[in-house]
Parts: structure tokens; sequence; C-alpha cells
């Protein structure tokens, strides 16, 4: 029987540097010795466990939404790479039986443009598997409960990677990407990143608490205005923090207080619910401009950018992430601190910092 001792790990192309990085710190912490690959720009990783068959364990032991430039996270089987023409489809069935059950298959390629030319054909291919493996019993009816989900990642019509995600410690999205509608009365496209941030950051129940109605909020580095809009949206009163010009639009909604101030020099008259920060910044004085701002308790949840050097990027989240885990610490802040790299973000990643004492 095969087994799995691979990892394939997606991330944004021209970070796979970062993930890989991330990755094997990661998993040398929780115990598990394994080399990285990858070339650039093809939006991937592969990690080979050096251990057999121990990928199903570091996804236990990880929790995935601790990782911060890994999209999601496939454990494989050895990659097929001479598939027949005539008849694919058998050759992965046999495959398929050395893995744990699963009711549904995400079809998946890079996320690159060669990838994306090739999703029309792996949807054709998968739909034709998926019908084989329920007539087979492989993969169980939708309805049945699964703890795994199976990945079929395409790399070309002779090459894929067949493997399993964990449910409960993965991304739900299919190539790990929230796909969001741009609002057209949005500002700017930079509405998704925040909007991508809470859905990943907070869960529904969460949402519906912890935004809606009435809320206040404080948007540094707010024009032309996405993510104050995101933040009108929800029903919030927001002052807009920022030298350059609003949405008119935006304005009209009668909740934007617009002030055309330094962000690293404002304070709030009195405290509000969200800070939300998009400055483009040294990522070190974001964490400085965040940590003041927990500290002096100007607001209970926070939202920010840190916007990534061309060089040593991991190493520069991971300084400051510890400048602020650190300092709120020493300062007796009560804190939960997140990060991750959403879809629709380019350079940068986005952070969630909790500061709510319940
Ligand atoms: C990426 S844009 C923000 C986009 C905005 N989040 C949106 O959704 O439309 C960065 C903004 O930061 C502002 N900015 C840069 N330095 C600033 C500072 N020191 N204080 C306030 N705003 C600043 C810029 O004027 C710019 O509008």
């Amino acid at each position: 029987m095969q087994t799995l001792d691979t990892l394939i790990l997606y991330c944004r192309s021209g970070f796979e540097r970062e993930c890989a990085a991330e990755f094997t710190e990661r998993a040398a912490m929780a115990g598990f010795s394994g080399h990285p690959s990858y070339k650039g720009d093809e939006a991937y990783v592969i990690f080979n466990l050096h251990q057999p068959g121990a990928a199903l364990q570091v996804m236990e032991e990880i929790e995935f939404r601790s990782l911060i430039f890994v999209r999601q996270w496939v454990a494989c089987l050895p990659m097929m790479d001479d598939l027949p023409g005539h008849d694919r489809v058998t050759p992965v069935l046999e495959q398929a039986a050395a893995l744990p059950l699963c009711n549904e298959l995400f079809a998946e390629t890079p996320d690159t443009t060669s990838g994306r030319e090739l999703q029309g054909f792996a949807r054709k291919f998968s739909s034709a598997l998926v019908q084989q493996m329920r007539k087979q019993n492989r993969l169980l009816p939708r309805k049945q409960k699964a703890d795994w989900r199976m990945h079929l990642f395409v790399l070309s019509g002779k090459c894929l990677w067949l493997g399993v995600s964990p449910r409960r410690n993965s991304s739900p999205w299919e190539m790990g990407i929230l796909r969001l509608k741009f609002p057209s009365s949005a500002p700017s496209r930079s509405t998704l990143k925040l909007e991508e941030a809470w859905h990943w950051f907070l869960s529904r129940q969460e949402q519906e608490q912890r935004l809606g109605g009435g809320k206040t909020a404080v948007d540094l580095g707010a024009a032309p205005g996405g993510w104050t809009w995101q933040l009108v949206q929800q029903g919030m009163f927001v002052t807009a923090v920022d030298n350059g010009p609003m949405g008119e639009e935006l304005m009209e909604s009668g909740q934007v207080t617009h002030l055309r101030e330094d962000a690293f020099s404002f304070a709030p008259s009195k405290p509000v619910y969200w800070m939300v920060c998009d400055v483009v910044e040294k990522p070190s004085r974001i964490a400085d401009l965040v940590v003041l701002w927990a500290k002096r308790g100007w607001c209970r949840e926070a939202v920010f950018n840190l916007k990534l050097p061309m060089k040593q990027r991991y190493r520069e989240v991971v300084s400051c992430l510890d400048t602020i885990r650190s300092e709120l610490d020493a300062a007796g802040v009560t804190h939960r601190i997140e990060a991750r790299h959403l879809y629709h973000d380019r350079e940068e990643i986005t952070c969630f910092l909790d500061l709510r004492r319940e």
C-alpha cells in the first residue's frame, strides 16, 4: 500500500519561499523533519516528510489556521506523472484506494495563469472520476459525514497528485480561495481584503455579534474608502483618517467623518469598537502603532495590513508579530492575534487582533 509522505502546500504565486520557510519551521516545532521543494511562481510547495506516512499526523499536530502563507494543504500519495491519454480514470481509482474515506472531491490546479487554463480539464476529469468512485463506493454520498476531503491537484493532462485534507483543519474553499464579488458601489478593490478578513477570522455567528449596527470604527489610511465602505455596510459610524479624498457617494451615507490627519499622530476622542488600518508603511511602524492603540485601550478589535518588503518577508512578519505579542504581554494586555496572507492580499498580509476581555 502506498503511503502519504508528501504535503502539497498551496500559496500565492511568488510566495513559495515564505510558504516553505514557514512550514518547515512549524513542522520542525511539531517534531517532524522534512524538506520543501518549489520553483518560483508556481503557487505551490511540495513538502517531503522524512518519516514515511507522516503526512496525516502532521495535519493533526499543526493548527491550519495558525499558518500564514499556506492557503491549503493536501496530504498526497506519490505523484502520477505518466497517465495514459485513453484511460486516466483507472489508475487514479486504483491509487484512491489508499486514501481515507471522503465524501467530496475538489478538482484543483495551481493558482497561476497556466494553472487556470487547466481548470476546464480538471473539472471534466474529476466529474468522470467522481461518478466511478461513487459507483464503487470509494467516495461516500455527499450527505454522509466524512472527516476527509479528497483533492485532485492537476498539473497537466498527464500529471497529477491525489490526496486528502482534514475537513476540520484546512481551508473550506476550493484551492483555498474565497471568491468574492466586487461590490460595484465600493470605492476601491481593497474593499475585498476587509470582507475576506471577516470571513476568515470570524465565524458567521461572530460576524453577527461583532460587526453589526451602531458600532464605532476608525479607518486609518482610509482613502478612497473601500474598507470604510465595508464598515458602513455593517451600519457602523466611521472616522476615516487620510489626507487623500474619500469617495463622494460614500460620504453621502452620513456615517463617515473624514479627517485629513496623520494616522501616526491621530488619537480618537473616545475609544471605538473597531480600528482598521491599511496605511502603506514599514511593517514595524504599523506594529508599533497597533501596540499603541491596544495599550491605550482605544479599540476592542483591529484588522490591519502589514505591507511586506521585497526581501526577508517571512522574517519580517515573524518579527512584527513577536513585537506585538511581547509588548502586549509585558503591558498585561489580554489579546489574541492571528495573521493570514489572504487571497485578496498582494504584497502584504492581514492581521486580526482581538482585545476583548471575554
Ligand atoms: C492602500 S491605500 C488604502 C486603501 C483603502 N483601505 C481602501 O480600501 O480604499 C493606503 C492609504 O494610506 C494613506 N496613508 C499613507 N500614509 C498615511 C499616514 N501617515 N496617515 C494617514 N494615511 C496615510 C494613503 O494616503 C492611502 O490613501
